[in-house]
């Protein structure tokens, strides 16, 4: 028999030598703040310490461990809180907190180590990162989690004084947070899907039967019902539940399935050439939505689709104008084709669901962005009463806008619980995350940039066509209705259908690709006319937001002091860029928030959840604020549909539509308090509604979402004003289509970044990073800061390191590990600056709207500006690898 000491306790192995320590851990002993993320050895999730020493356990065959001791992060601290976890709760180092447990490991070994040899002497940020450079966050809350470790090494967290940024910091440090993959019920089974291994084909028999009849099976579904076509590598097929993984497995290698192979037809050059095979004829069978919005309508030609009407604009006039100046040799037409590639959302959490029937009453719990639409949509999917339907997402390890719809998981473990009449798990694993979850699509943007003789923008023209692979919907070019007024504007959108996985939104949808391609014109533009970047944004951004933030960025001091690549030479040279990034402040139709004393105690619910923004905390904050109260004194409940309807995560809406119910739910709570007590605060008391809460009787208020303001009807609003009917219509669809209303005011934000880049390898790094964010009031000041630091590290890992490859024969995507895609690590990333100007947003009652997308949107068009003042030419292409930028500095140094 082999033991180990597993968290102090003496715990058998089992005999089986394939067992894998993550998976002992976690299904055997229910120690489940071990992740299991990459199953490489690449992300650090599953780190725990044998014998005192950091190792990943998702590698390590449980035997391995027989004799030793091991301590997961609910043994870490010994009973009670390691400075490492005080220091990560107070500086708010984690957001989702999926990756929070291997960080706190191995921080803390690396913590008693340090203090062992060192004292209390702070470690350098290089020495920190280069210790956890095993680890991977996706949220990007690598800067507080580097002055963390710092500041817990230096002493500052050795008391036993315990803060928390978030209300849910705790448990996320300790590992009890529970996230739908961490779920067991009893009798649970394990469900696995069986893929398409061909970009094209159609189904023309599928026999189930060998499947149901193996070993420890108890259902098996297809997945194709009313519809044989196969249109991507990796479409599901069919599904079986089984006791365990390996039974699952065996199942499915039972499967029989007769396919008529197709030719097919892989990403957008092929679909392109004349004579491709039409995947869709005029729209025919094509079903994926790469976007947030319905479909809008639009017309096809070949593999084509577009102009899609949406946000489309085209005045004749713009391309009147740049023909005009083309033909007349313009010089300050500036025209340029830029093209941006595709990134994996690659949240730590895969997609998961957990379905389970008690009568015809149904729990599932989603790895979800939207627990009260999930509840509707589910419904009415599988034709049950929505009263009997419950969608709980208590943690969520990520979702940046992959996970805002009904899914493959989700319908596959609801059909197998319906089949076997047991509760069903459906987890994907990496590749099935890093191939078939969605993606942020490719672009390619053609953009034309014409100044007048008076200096203002005369015309602008922007083409873009998207790859999301069949999935179409996506809208780039017409985001840039919402800066820059032209005198004429012509904005185009195409998709570019394709035997390929399905692209989905990706925080600020279309944002990132648009701004890649417009801010670097407007950059070529200022330095056609010899003037300041920043002041030509300033003349031609009439937004006062960004008014604001053009003035804080021109007083930047690496603004003031960069460069020309001229005065530079030698292997190293440095750039500082500039760049605007713009959203719409959206809020969602519906939304209601019950508060309640309960025992005494204030308690606020909302049908809306937390994928690491720290939806909890706001709705804490926001309510202790009122209530002279701490935030740990209100009882926060979110994560279930059974709650009064809430927002879903999506389009950066969710404070901006619960925090004016708040507002309003709380004002009539005092009402009822001071009728039922007879009592208001005393004047002069240091905690007048505390007591007067304790004295209540048990009540509950609820309270709507309303308008701020006529402006919020449609389209009649200062963004979309230049668009006129076509602006209205938008405006309609959203509220019909979405129940989202845009409201007045433009979240706006100006990035300014300084890069590295070494002329000898190709390689470019951020060095310093400084955002300015204009957002209304902040409604949680540090979780904001965490956000938009994270925004920042994902816009970079977008323009430098992600990048998908797939196989142009087959359609299989290559790049499905975490080896092999490249997210931006601990040691990626440069000190960041934020500079929060909150105002802008009166009209709003609470003064606050979202920060999630804008704060991601100008990023990788500041880098490309920073690399071109460095080294004096462009890159017009993302990510910025260096074999790209090694061409780049051969064709300048031709030039
Ligand atoms: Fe690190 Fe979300 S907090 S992955």
């Amino acid at each position: 028999m082999t033991q180990a000491l597993i968290n102090g306790r003496s715990t058998r192995l089992p005999d089986d030598p394939e067992a894998l320590l993550v998976d002992v851990l976690r299904d055997d002993l229910r120690l489940t703040g071990t992740k299991l993320v990459c199953g490489a050895g690449v992300c650090g999730a599953c780190t725990v310490l044998v014998d005192g020493a950091p190792v990943v356990s998702c590698l390590l065959p449980a035997k391995a461990v027989a004799g030793k001791t091991v301590t997961t992060v609910e043994g870490v601290g010994a009973g009670k809180l390691h400075p490492v976890q005080r220091a990560f709760m107070a500086l708010d180092a984690l957001q989702c907190g999926f990756c929070t447990p291997g960080f706190i490991v191995e921080a803390a070994a690396f913590h008693d180590a340090w203090r062992a040899a060192r004292g209390a002497a702070t470690p350098a940020r290089e020495e920190i990162a280069a210790a956890l450079s095993g680890h991977l966050c996706r949220c990007g809350a690598y800067d507080n989690i580097l002055r963390a470790v710092a500041d817990a090494c230096a002493g500052r967290y050795d008391g036993d004084a315990e803060r928390s940024a978030r209300i849910e910091g705790r448990a996320k440090v300790t590992g009890d947070a529970l996230y739908t993959v961490d779920l067991r019920h009893e009798g649970q089974l394990e469900a696995l899907i069986l893929r398409s291994p061909h970009a094209r084909a159609r189904v023309v028999a599928l026999d189930l039967e060998p499947a149901r009849g193996a070993a420890g099976v108890a259902a098996a579904v297809s997945l194709i019902d009313d519809d044989p076509m196969l249109t991507f590598v990796g479409q599901p097929i069919a599904a079986v539940a089984a006791t365990d993984r390996k039974s699952a497995l065996g199942a499915l290698a039972a499967i029989k399935v007769d396919y008529e192979i197709l030719p097919s037809v892989v990403g957008p050059e092929a679909a392109r050439k004349p004579g491709a095979p039409i995947l869709f004829p005029r729209g025919k069978g094509q079903k994926y939505n790469a976007s947030e919005g319905a479909g809008a309508p639009a017309s096809w030609s070949g593999n084509v689709r577009g102009p899609v009407s949406a946000f489309s604009h085209k005045k004749k006039s713009a391309r009147r104008s740049i023909d005009r100046a083309r033909a007349g040799g313009d010089p300050l037409l500036f025209e340029g084709a830029f093209r941006t590639g595709i990134q994996q959302h690659t949240c730590l959490e895969p997609h998961a669901a957990v379905a389970r029937f008690d009568g015809d009453a149904l729990t599932v719990h989603i790895s979800t962005q939207a627990v009260s639409d999930l509840r509707t949509k589910i419904a009415k999917r599988f034709k049950l009463d929505p009263a009997k339907v419950q969608v709980i997402a208590e943690h969520i390890g990520g979702g940046f806008g992959s996970k805002a719809t009904l899914a493959d998981e989700t319908i596959v473990a609801v059909k197998l619980a319906q089949a076997a009449r047991r509760p069903v798990r459906v987890a994907f694993d990496r590749q099935e995350e890093l191939s078939v979850a969605g993606y942020r699509p490719a672009t390619e943007v053609r953009i034309a940039l014409l100044p007048g003789r008076d200096g203002a923008l005369k015309a602008l023209s922007i083409v873009a066509h998207s790859d999301a692979g069949v999935a179409a919907n996506s809208t780039v070019a017409g985001l840039a209705r919402l800066i820059y007024p032209a005198e004429a504007k012509e904005l185009v959108d195409y998709d570019v259908v394709s035997d390929l996985p399905p692209g989905a939104p990706f925080r600020g949808p279309g944002g990132p690709p648009m701004a890649f391609a417009l801010e670097q014109a407007i950059d070529e533009t200022a330095l056609r006319l010899k003037v300041d970047p920043v002041q030509l944004r300033k003349r031609w951004d009439p937004n006062p937001n960004r008014q604001r933030l053009y003035d804080w960025a021109a007083g930047l001091d690496t603004w003031r002091k960069r460069l020309s690549p001229e005065a530079q030479s030698g292997r190293y040279r440095r750039g500082v860029g500039v760049a605007a990034g713009y959203w719409l402040y959206l809020w969602q139709l519906g939304t209601k928030v019950a508060l309640a004393i309960e025992n005494g105690r204030l308690v606020a619910s909302v049908a809306t959840q937390d994928i690491g923004t720290g939806t909890r905390s706001v709705i804490a904050d926001r309510i202790a604020r009122e209530f002279e109260l701490e935030p740990h004194e209100v009882e926060v409940r979110i994560g279930d549909s059974s709650l009064p309807e809430g927002p879903g995560s999506g389009g950066s809406r969710v404070t901006a539509s619960i925090v004016p119910p708040l507002m309003i739910a709380a004002g009539r709570l005092k009402a009822g308090i001071a009728e039922k007590t007879g009592r208001k605060p005393a004047p002069g008391s240091n905690a007048p509604w505390r007591e007067l809460i304790a004295a209540s009787p048990d009540f509950k208020v609820e309270a709507e979402r309303e308008e701020d303001d006529s402006r919020t009807i449609y389209g009649n609003n200062s963004l979309l004003k230049d668009a006129g009917m076509i602006g209205w219509i938008f405006g309609f669809m959203m509220r019909r289509s979405l129940h989202v209303a845009i409201g007045a005011g433009a979240p706006s934000s100006v990035q300014v970044l300084e890069v590295e880049v070494d002329t000898w390898l190709g390689h470019a790094r951020v060095i310093r990073a400084h955002s300015g964010i204009a957002v209304g009031k902040l409604a949680a000041p540090v979780l904001a800061r965490s956000q938009a630091a994270g925004a920042i590290i994902q816009g970079l890992g977008y323009a430098l390191y992600e990048g998908r490859e797939v196989d142009a024969r087959t359609g299989d995507v290559l790049t499905v590990s975490l080896d092999d895609y490249r997210m931006p690590g601990i040691a990626d990333i440069p000190p960041i600056d934020l500079h929060f100007d909150e105002g802008g947003f009166d009209h709003v009652l609470g003064g606050s709207v979202g920060i999630g997308e804008v704060a991601t949107v100008p990023t990788s068009a500041a880098i490309a500006n920073a690399i071109h003042n460095a080294i004096g030419v462009r890159p017009c292409e993302i990510p910025i690898r260096p074999d790209r930028l090694l061409g780049l500095l051969e064709r300048g140094s031709a030039a």
